[in-house]
Parts: C-alpha cells; structure tokens; sequence
C-alpha cells in the first residue's frame, strides 16, 4: 500500500517535472546535443533569465560548447538583441596539466585513445572533422538562427582566442579542466558586471576546475557570492578593487 503510494507520488512528480520543462530543454536531451543533464539546463536558462529581467549590462558568453547544446538552451533564454559570444576549440579538447587529478587524467586518457563514446552511445563529438559546422547546423535545425539571434562563434583555444571587451553579464564555463577555467576566470570575473553571473558546470564534477576556482578566488571572497544548485553558480556583488600603480619618480601623488 505505501509503496504504491510512493510509487504514484514519484510518478506523478516526474509528470510535473516533464510539464514544467521548457520544450527547448527537452529538444535538446531528445537531440543528444549536451552532457548537462536536465536541471543543470534549467539553471542555466533561469539565471540568463534573471540578468535579462535586471537588466545587466554586457554580452553573454559560454566557453565550452560541444555538439551546441547548452548553448541553445543560453542563447534561446536570452533577449533576442543580447550578444551572445561561443568559445570552443571546436575539435579535440586540449589534455590537462599536473593540476588536474587523477580522475581528469583517466578521463582524457580515454579520449585521447580514440576510445571514447559520445552522448548515448554516439560518436564522440571531438572526432569529427567540422565540430563548428555541426554546432552551426544544430542551432538551426532546434530554430534557433545564429546570425538573427546575435550568437557569435569564437574558435581556437582560449589562450590565444578569448579574449573579451566591455562588461559581462553572463558566462557560462564548462572547459573542464585546470588551465582551461583558469584562463577563462582570468579574462572573464575582470569584466563581470556588478550583478553579473558565472556558472561554473564542472565544479562538482572535475577536481581541476574545483581547484581553478579556489586558486582563483581565495583572496577575493568578499565581491562574490556562491551559490550551490545543480551547479555553482557565481554572482559578483560589487566592483574588486585593481591594484594601483606605483607613481613614477617625481610624479605628483593624488590626495
Ligand atoms: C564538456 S564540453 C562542453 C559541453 C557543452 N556545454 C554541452 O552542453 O554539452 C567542454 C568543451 O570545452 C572545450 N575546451 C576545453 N578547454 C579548451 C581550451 N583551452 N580552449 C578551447 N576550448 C576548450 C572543449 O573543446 C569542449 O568542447
């Protein structure tokens, strides 16, 4: 008798959930378009929401792409005139550093062996010889035009490729590993808006992201707030003061 109370409770919550979820969230799962699972996606399209309702200033933009997926569910929760800024290498992604663990390197060493799966059994993504052009065919095939939409695609690896101007809104990282969100982290969280947010995908998954974020962060607790859901999600709270710089020999001090 309990269990099939709890049996039709669980029932009837999955019903919920299902009605609940924006159709471009389950377009893209039905696609096999991402590795986020189905409330990491409805953050993510919650929080863009939420910048757009505060009328934050700056671009959107997500550095770590894939087949496309989150980015759709970003760049269809946004205002339509909002640029939105895709970086990827759009191929292979670059092996970890001693920074990353163990668990990082198992990882990489199975894509690098040419071994790995894709998305349900499909074939991994980073083997494809136009991972640009797919991205661009899946934006469009969910309809979601990139060039109407104002979504800019940015290729080549963040070291030598990212490198934003002007205010922030909303970033989206999800590069997985040590270097990558430490790079990203380094040219972004300057840039944050106040009342800007960063989600961090990897967090609670990679212990190299982990680790990025506490290098990065340590000293700077006091401007952010972090807030743990399906992901972290990172809000900046007011403006980090920048490091003078040392006036030049007979330079007149300001008072
Ligand atoms: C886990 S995937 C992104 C998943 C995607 N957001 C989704 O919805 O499924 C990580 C991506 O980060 C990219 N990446 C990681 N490090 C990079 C770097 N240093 N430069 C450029 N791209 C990088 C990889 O090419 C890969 O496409």
């Amino acid at each position: 008798m309990l269990r099939t109370a709890i049996r039709l409770l669980k029932r009837a919550q999955s019903i919920a959930e299902e009605l609940e979820t924006p159709d471009i969230i389950k377009r893209v799962q039905r696609g096999r378009l991402t590795y986020l699972d189905r409330s990491a996606l409805g953050w993510l399209a919650e929080h863009v929401k939420a910048v757009e309702r505060e009328q934050v200033p700056g671009v959107l933009l997500e550095t770590g792409c894939a087949l496309g997926g989150s980015s759709i569910v970003i760049a269809s929760s946004k205002n339509r005139e909002r640029r939105f800024q895709v970086y990827d290498v759009f191929g292979q992604i670059p092996p970890p550093s001693d920074k990353d663990g163990a668990d990082v390197h198992a990882r990489y060493a199975v894509i690098s062996s040419g071994k790995s799966k894709g998305i349900d059994g499909d074939r991994y993504y980073g083997y494809e010889s136009d991972v640009l052009g797919k991205v661009r065919s899946n934006f469009r095939e969910l309809g979601v035009d990139p060039e109407q939409n104002r979504v800019e695609f940015v290729q080549g690896l963040y070291e030598n490729s990212l490198h934003p101007s002007g205010p922030i809104a909303f970033a989206h990282i999800d590069c997985d590993w040590y270097d990558s969100v430490t790079v990203c982290l380094e040219r972004i969280v300057p840039l944050l808006a106040p009342g800007g947010r960063m989600v961090i995908d990897d967090y609670f998954s990679y212990s190299g992201c982990r680790t990025a974020i506490w290098d990065y962060f340590r000293h700077q607790l006091d401007h952010y707030k972090f807030v743990y859901g399906p992901r972290l999600m990172i809000t900046s709270i007011s403006a980090v003061p920048q490091p003078q710089a040392t006036p030049a020999k007979g330079q007149p001090q300001a008072v």
